[in-house]
């Protein structure tokens, strides 16, 4: 008879055992719970295509900001529907739009929350495109100056760190010049360095009103094909002045993760986007899925694949469950 003499299965043997052989941790503290506001007051409309994510006045964003931080979840990340659309996006500075004023608001009522700013003009353009038009085309230097002023605004409303999703080059440089010209020097860069032209933001598109009124992002966001390129724009927005390295989406994109955590000193974050999310909801609700133990496995993955920071709108829930 076989000696069997290599036991892996010791080490799995109990509860006590596996806690102390356990590699990857995930904790309350891990995560960034996004919001999105709208204009009005007493406003809370769940999005249809994100169940229990909903649409919030400033008064209720407030409140949904004191339960976060009750929770021991550092950090928001406000998105915001403004009043208005034109072509270049103005509402996005405006200090009287639903995100200045959130933020502002936030701020205020928890000062101990960090805030996260979300810099892009797609929700405020009437044609959806995250920049200046030229023609058909988003226009790369034009939309910096643009993005400069959404990143002060935010900055002077109160926001910790500010963190452009355009995907533009050389907008953490300047957006850095435009922050350290205002004497905003503590203001943090959290730059969506690596972020794929993906079809998992399909539902926020939906929540924000934000797609494309006419053809798609693939001319400035990445092609979900490329890793060397993702090592690119990870180098040059840490030379441009950035303080954390975002890679979105997570969970397609977790080899990525790994390659940038291997490759940089930074903290690296993940966006579980919407479209993740959505899956996972729509499943559970149809009962396939065991829903506390699906999401915590998948944020579990994040951590593992190297990720220090996870926005997700799983994000209150999951610090639920890990509380016991
Ligand atoms: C805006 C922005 C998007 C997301 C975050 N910021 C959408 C997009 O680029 O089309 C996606 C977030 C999600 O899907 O949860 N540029
Ligand atoms: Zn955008």
């Amino acid at each position: 008879m076989f000696e069997q003499k290599l036991r892996p299965r010791r080490m799995r043997i109990s509860e006590g055992v596996r806690s102390m052989v356990r590699e990857t941790s995930l904790s309350v503290k891990d995560f960034v719970y996004p919001l999105f506001v709208v204009p009005g007051t007493h406003v809370a409309e769940e999005i249809p295509s994100m169940p229990d994510c909903y649409h919030l006045s400033v008064d209720n964003a407030v409140e949904i900001a004191r339960k976060i931080y009750a929770l021991g979840i550092p950090a928001v990340e406000v998105f915001g529907l403004p009043e208005y659309k034109d072509e270049i996006g103005s509402s996005a500075w405006d200090m009287k739009s639903p995100v200045q004023q959130a933020i502002a608001a936030i701020k205020k009522a928890v000062p101990g929350l960090v805030i996260v700013g979300d810099v892009c003009l797609c929700q405020y353009t009437s044609h959806g495109h995250c920049g200046k038009l030229c023609g058909e085309y988003v226009d790369n230097d034009a939309t910096l100056p643009l993005l400069q002023k959404v990143a002060v605004s935010q900055a002077e409303a109160g926001a910790d760190i500010i963190a452009p999703s355009d995907m533009m080059d050389g907008r953490v440089a300047a957006i850095r010049e435009a922050l350290d010209e205002k004497k905003l020097l503590n203001v943090s860069i959290m730059s969506y360095a690596v972020k794929y032209a993906s079809g998992y933001y399909g539902p926020f598109r939906d929540a924000a009103n934000s797609a494309p009124q006419f053809g798609d992002r693939r001319g400035y966001q990445m092609d979900p094909a490329n890793a060397h390129e993702a090592m690119k724009e990870v180098a040059l927005d840490i030379a441009e002045g950035a303080d954390i390295i975002m890679v979105k989406p997570a969970l397609a994109y977790l080899d990525i993760v790994r390659q940038v955590r291997d490759r940089i000193d930074h903290p690296v974050a993940v966006y579980n986007v919407s479209g993740e999310y959505a899956m996972v909801k729509a499943a559970a609700k149809n009962g396939w899925i065991d829903e506390k133990r699906i999401v915590l496995e998948t944020l579990t993955s994040m951590k593992r694949a190297g990720a220090d920071i996870i926005i997700t709108y799983h994000a209150i829930d999951a610090a639920e469950w890990l509380q016991g």
